[in-house]
């Protein structure tokens, strides 16, 4: 086929356009799925206990996502900031991924540790209260709700559910979990989750 033929039959161009970048992504896309580095949890990854788990889940109601992005990219201005670049093998027990793609606050993969508790539920009461230039929204009411009410009800269907994901949940870590919620707020599981991130890779 001449490339004369190509050029000038538009329907053909198409058909040979899509082929390529069909071939293209496949090339690119399905190593990941055998890649030991892409599907195989980082050394001492742990999936979230009860707690983390419900905390996520308030973060995804909330739409924390829509502001903060949890994937720090391997460039310079972003590893000093942040710390070590997010890989793969953090995220085998994220279902689904809270990457993000709109940073109107910080990335927060790497926020575990980096603040103590109370501070964080003085901040999510009152972002301005800690950080006077804040415009982060105040999240109030999730320091008077019980997690056990909400996020909390249905934890023990829902580690279920990512153990047949592929999560090592023990049938004593499910059968525990609603005592692990006991008492806590939303903003107490919340927090939970916060420290929790980014922190395997700490000592890398
Ligand atoms: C409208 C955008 C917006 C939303 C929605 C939002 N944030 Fe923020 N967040 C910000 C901004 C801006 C900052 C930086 C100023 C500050 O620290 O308050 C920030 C800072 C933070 C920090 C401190 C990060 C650091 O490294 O200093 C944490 C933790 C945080 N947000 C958590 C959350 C959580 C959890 C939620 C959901 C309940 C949330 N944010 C929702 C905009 C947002």
């Amino acid at each position: 086929m001449s490339q004369e033929k190509i050029e000038k039959n538009v329907a053909l161009l198409i058909v040979c356009i899509l082929l390529a970048v069909i071939w293209g992504g496949l090339v690119e896309i399905t190593p990941l799925f055998f890649q030991t580095s892409t599907t195989t949890a980082v050394k001492g990854l742990e999936p979230y206990d009860a707690e983390r788990l419900a905390g996520r889940e308030v973060y995804i109601r909330e739409g924390c996502y829509n502001c903060h992005s949890q994937m720090i990219r391997p460039l310079r201005a972003e590893t000093e900031r942040y710390g070590h670049y997010s890989v793969a093998g953090e995220f085998v027990y994220d279902h689904p991924f809270q990457w993000g793609s709109k940073r109107t606050g910080p990335d927060l993969h790497r926020v575990g540790g980096r603040y103590s508790n109370e501070w964080h539920l003085a901040h999510l009461d009152n972002p301005r209260g800690v950080v006077p230039e804040s415009n982060m929204p105040s999240y109030f009411w999730l320091a008077k709700t019980k997690a056990l009410d909400t996020v909390g009800r249905d934890i023990e269907a829902k580690m279920g559910a990512l153990r047949l994901l592929g999560a090592p949940y023990t049938d004593q870590q499910i059968s525990e979990a609603k005592e692990a919620l006991k008492d806590k707020t939303e903003a107490d599981v919340l927090v939970a989750y916060l420290q929790g991130l980014g922190r395997t890779l700490s000592n890398f």
